[in-house]
């Protein structure tokens, strides 16, 4: 069995969220005082989740997982989860989607129980601007992560950001030169309308076009062919071999070539992030159900999966769960 939806297209790529919670704030993502926590008993427990991922690569050709938040660091269990899913047949391509904030002390570890990537989020490297947009005066905490994961071998070291107007567009250029000296790859992610307070809007956005554009005052850039199924439109800086990414998630959208299954902390699967309907794992998980009817239910759930995200769409509606308990 695949799961493959009625557009042809194959997920091979799961994402799986570990928790909703978050030590950040940031303006794109959550309000100020934070959101009403998923209850507990609702989240999967470490072996509940490793047994659905396990579904997922056994008996579903899923071949890459990525563990995404809120935070992932928050979830205890993460190490031991990450080497469940190494261990797993074909040894899955692991990676996490995380703020940096901790990494400092857990890199090592992590790398030790498999984990081969990361991806971190950092908006800027002024730590008056990274206070106005995550709302936590922690810019040294992240600069501290990125380093010990680069220290730690979980290369190449990817940094996502995303451009708020009237606060860090202007500090583009001195991300990306930072990121240079310091050998991460940075990508520009659009701002797509995920935020639980539905702040978000088209006019507000810095494109990926104004994006590139900003930044080519500052650095000669070439686009890089073969993009795949990889969100990121990559160029090369000034001659290379350094990389640029600009994710043009809503002006360009890569839906057409989506590889991406999402489960939710609380074992839902969503077959897109901008799903407004779930298909509920959790209850069959817990009523008994074995590995079978599991996979069935999974790959049914992909079957409802929207041509594209119809963002543009005049009757676009935002799914109704934010971004920080979807996952990235
Ligand atoms: N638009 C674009 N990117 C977002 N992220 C979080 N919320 C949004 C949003 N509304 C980014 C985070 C992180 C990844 C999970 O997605 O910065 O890098
Ligand atoms: Fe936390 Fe990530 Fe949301 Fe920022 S974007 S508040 S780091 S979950």
């Amino acid at each position: 069995m695949e799961l493959i939806d009625t557009h042809g297209r194959v997920a091979t790529d799961l994402r799986v969220s570990l928790t909703d919670r978050c030590n950040l704030r940031c303006q794109y993502c959550m309000p100020a005082e934070g959101l009403e926590w998923m209850p507990t008993e609702e989240v999967l427990s470490d072996a509940e989740l490793v047994r659905l991922i396990g579904i997922g690569v056994r008996r579903l050709g899923i071949r890459d997982v990525r563990f995404t938040g809120g935070e992932p660091l928050l979830r205890r269990g993460l190490a031991s989860i990450i080497a469940a899913t190494k261990e797993l047949p074909g040894a899955p391509q692991t990676a996490i989607t995380s703020n940096g904030m901790g990494l400092r002390h857990t890199a090592e570890a992590l790398a030790r129980a498999g984990l081969d990537r990361v991806n971190i989020s950092l908006d800027t490297t002024d730590p008056e601007t990274f206070h106005r947009i995550t709302r936590r005066d922690r810019l040294q905490d992240v600069i501290d992560g990125l380093q010990a994961a680069k220290d730690a071998g979980l290369a190449p070291v990817k940094v996502n950001a995303v451009l708020l107007r009237g606060m860090n567009v202007d500090q583009a250029p001195d991300l990306l030169r930072w990121c240079m000296k310091h050998d991460y790859e940075l990508r520009f992610i659009e701002q797509m309308p995920l935020d639980a307070q539905h702040g978000w809007s088209r006019e507000a956005m810095v494109t990926a076009a104004e994006t590139l554009e900003l930044l080519s005052d500052h650095f000669v850039l070439e686009p890089l062919p073969g993009r795949g199924s990889a969100p990121a439109e990559r160029f090369l800086i000034d001659g290379g071999p350094q990389t640029v990414g600009i994710i043009a998630s809503v002006t360009r959208p890569f839906c057409g070539d989506c590889n991406r299954v999402r489960l939710t902390a609380d074992g839902q699967v969503r077959n897109c992030l901008f799903a407004r309907e779930e298909s509920d794992l959790r209850t069959a998980l817990r009523d008994g159900a074995d590995d079978t009817e599991i996979a069935r239910r999974w790959a049914a759930a992909m079957l409802t999966k929207l041509p594209g995200h119809g963002i543009d769409d005049p009757s676009f509606l935002q799914p109704t769960r934010p971004m920080s308990s979807i996952g990235g």
